[in-house]
C-alpha cells in the first residue's frame, strides 16, 4: 500500500508533512546492520547491507521497497513504528496481558515471529522465556539495534520458501499481517514443515470489517467506507480482503494442524465501551487510527483519499457510534505423529 496508507492527522496532531520529498533520496541513517542475518535464500547478507535500505518517500511517509514496491502497503517510518508499539500494547491488554494463547509451555527452545516490524513482541517474548531463542523477521530492517541476546532479526520475504529446517520452531507466531499476505496456505504450510512435531502455530488477526451490536454503525459510515475501500484495493492486489477467525482455522486445519481453538476479542474503536479494560483500549485504538491508502491501488485523487481518511477519522471520534471489529487468536498445534491424535 505505498501511496495505500494515509495516518490521517486527529486533533493535536501535528499537519503532516507536504509530498515534497518524494523521490529525494532519504537520509542516510545511522545503518549497522550487523545484527542482521539473512535466510540466505533470495537475499544474501551482502545484498542486506545494501540495498535493503531502499526507500520511498510518498504523501510525506516513508515506504520501504526493497522487496517490490506493491509488497507490502504501510509505511515504515516513525510514524508507523510508534503505531506498531501502540498496537502491540493494545493487543497486549485485549489478552489480558498475555502474549500468547497457545500453550507452549515454561521453556520453549525456538521461537519464529513472522513479519515481525518494529521486533517489540520478539524482544518481549525473549525477556519472558529466557531459555527461547527468538527470531523476529520481516521485510524491513527497522528493528532496534539493542535486544535481548536471546533475540535476533532477520530480513525476509516469509511469503518466499522459508530456509528454516524442517521441524525447528517449538512455536511460530504471526500478528496483524492481514494487508500483507497474498498467499495464506503457502505461508501456512511453510510454518507447518518448520514447526516441530507437537510445537504450535498462532495466528492474531483484525478482521477489518466493522461491527456495532446495537445499530449505530450505519451503512455510510466513514469508517466502513474506508474499509471497504481498503478491501478492494487488496482484492485488486490478489490477496484476501479480510481474515476472519473462521478463515484462519480453516487455514490451519487444511494445513494439518489439529486442536485448533480460536479467541475473538472486541477491539472497539473508540473509548464506548463500560468496560474500563475495553474503555482503555478504546482510547489507545484512536491514537492510533490508521485509515486506508486509495490513491496507487484504486487510481483515486490524493484530495478523494484524504476525504474518505478524515471521514472514517471523523467518524470513529462520534462516541454515539459503537464501532469494533474483532482480533481474532487462532492457533493449532502440529501432530506429534502421523497416527496423532
Ligand atoms: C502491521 S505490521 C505488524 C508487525 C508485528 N507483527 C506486530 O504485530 O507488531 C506488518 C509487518 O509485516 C511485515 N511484512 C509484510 N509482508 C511481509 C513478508 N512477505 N515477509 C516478511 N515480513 C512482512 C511488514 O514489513 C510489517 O513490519
Amino acid at each position: 500500500m505505498q501511496m495505500l496508507n494515509f495516518m490521517a492527522p486527529i486533533d493535536g496532531d501535528p499537519p503532516l508533512p507536504e509530498n515534497e520529498n518524494a523521490n529525494e533520496e532519504p537520509e542516510e541513517e545511522d545503518i549497522d546492520d550487523s545484527h542482521y542475518e539473512s535466510s540466505g535464500y533470495e537475499v544474501s547478507t551482502e545484498t542486506v547491507t545494501s540495498a535493503v535500505y531502499d526507500f520511498i518517500y510518498e504523501n510525506g511517509r516513508k515506504y520501504h521497497v526493497y522487496f517490490g514496491k506493491d509488497k507490502y502497503l504501510l509505511p515504515m517510518d516513525e510514524i508507523e513504528k510508534d503505531r506498531l508499539d501502540l498496537s502491540h500494547e493494545i493487543f497486549f491488554r485485549l489478552l489480558d496481558e498475555k502474549l500468547h494463547l497457545a500453550p507452549i509451555g515454561d521453556e520453549p527452545h525456538r521461537i519464529l515471529d513472522v513479519g515481525t516490524g518494529t521486533g517489540i513482541w520478539a524482544i518481549d517474548m525473549a525477556d519472558e522465556y529466557p531459555s527461547a531463542e527468538i527470531v523476529g523477521n520481516d521485510l524491513s530492517p527497522v528493528q532496534p539495534k539493542w535486544m535481548p541476546p536471546n533475540c535476533r532479526f532477520e530480513i525476509v520475504d516469509a511469503e518466499a520458501e522459508w530456509t528454516y529446517r524442517p521441524d525447528h520452531f517449538d512455536y511460530v507466531h504471526m500478528r496483524n499481517l492481514s494487508q500483507a499476505v497474498t498467499d495464506w496456505p503457502f505461508l501456512i504450510a511453510e510454518a507447518y514443515r518448520c514447526i516441530q512435531p507437537g510445537g504450535f502455530i498462532e495466528c492474531c488477526e483484525l478482521e477489518n470489517v466493522p461491527r456495532s451490536d446495537d445499530g449505530t454503525l450505519k451503512e455510510d459510515d466513514g469508517v466502513k467506507t474506508a474499509m471497504s475501500l481498503l478491501g478492494d484495493a487488496l482484492k485488486l492486489l490478489g490477496r484476501p480482503p479480510f481474515m476472519s477467525a473462521a478463515m484462519l482455522k480453516k487455514e490451519l486445519e487444511d494445513a494439518g494442524f489439529l486442536d485448533v481453538v480460536v479467541t475473538a476479542v472486541k477491539y472497539p474503536f473508540a473509548p464506548w465501551p463500560q468496560d474500563p479494560k475495553l474503555k482503555m483500549v478504546g482510547a489507545m485504538v484512536l491514537m492510533t487510527e490508521e485509515t486506508a491508502a486509495l490513491t496507487r491501488i484504486l487510481g483515486m485523487s490524493q484530495e478523494d483519499a484524504d476525504r474518505i481518511c478524515t471521514n472514517a477519522v471523523n467518524a470513529v471520534k462520534d462516541r454515539n457510534v459503537h464501532t469494533y471489529m474483532f482480533f481474532n487468536v487462532v492457533y493449532g498445534r502440529k501432530p506429534e505423529s502421523p497416527v496423532d491424535p
